[in-house]
């Protein structure tokens, strides 16, 4: 794993985009698996400001995004369809029939969406990682072997995620459905993204402590291609 601790949140969602930048130069139909939240928000601004100031084309890059709430409409305000249409989509220049965002409720569908991915291996995947330490949506104690998924979340998971939701956990979703800790590994290379000191201790956990379903982020340390980019508060316990 490469670690770089940045300054500060703007430094990170830069020092990513880099990351997305080298990897669309050397291909560019490259396929990028994305995630949701505030980690990666600066980043994608960078990917949208970069395509409208310098032309940098998604014509023919794909899209597979991580994860999406279970129970809620894809054109609803708060589901990830949406949040990637506003952040990103809707602002570059893919073509929305390369985009593909997990949806259905059933195992039958994550099957389908784990059966796309099967089909592909992506060249660039981007994630956040939670204060307890889940990727996507692949909460601690997940088999490092599962692949998509439907998953019960955390009372943990989503209270964070309340803040999205009116600051009701009444209104979040119980469940999701998420890419597994298997088909997140199978990607070439993967940058993980972490800002703000509540992310400190799981970053530690994924970078430093023993690689155990307990955190699932610790399989990270398997991969032979990971670079994880921080800013100096999610990185402050980190021992180097
Ligand atoms: C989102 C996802 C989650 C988030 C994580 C961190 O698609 O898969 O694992 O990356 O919950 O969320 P933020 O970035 O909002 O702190």
């Amino acid at each position: 794993m490469k670690v770089y601790v940045c300054e500060t949140y703007e430094d990170l969602s830069k020092k990513a985009f880099n990351e997305v930048k080298k990897t669309l130069d050397e291909n560019p139909s490259a396929i990028l698996g994305l995630a949701t939240g505030s980690s990666p928000e600066g980043l994608y601004k960078e990917m949208v400001s970069d395509h409208q100031k310098n032309g940098t084309s998604y014509k023919d890059v794909k899209s597979y995004n991580l994860d999406e709430y279970v129970g809620i409409d894809e054109n609803d305000p708060q589901s990830y369809h949406t949040f990637m249409n506003e952040h990103l989509f809707n602002d570059i220049d893919i073509d929305k029939k390369n985009i593909h965002v997990p949806s259905g409720s059933t195992q039958a569908d994550a099957d389908a969406y784990e059966k796309e991915l099967s089909q592909i291996t992506i060249d660039l995947q981007v994630l956040g990682i939670g204060c307890n330490g889940h990727i996507g949506f692949n909460e601690p104690g997940t088999s490092f072997d599962e692949l998509t998924h439907i998953v019960d979340l955390t009372e943990n998971t989503r209270q964070a995620n309340s803040r999205f939701f009116d600051n009701d956990i009444n209104k979040v979703p119980k469940q999701a459905m998420s890419m597994g800790i298997g088909s997140i590994m199978r990607s070439k290379k993967i940058i993980v993204l972490a800002s703000g000191a509540n992310k400190a201790n799981a970053v530690k956990a994924m970078v430093e402590g023993p690689v155990t379903e307990n955190v699932p982020a610790s399989i990270l340390q398997r991969h032979d291609n990971v670079v994880v980019i921080v800013d100096k508060e999610a990185g402050s316990v980190l021992t180097k």
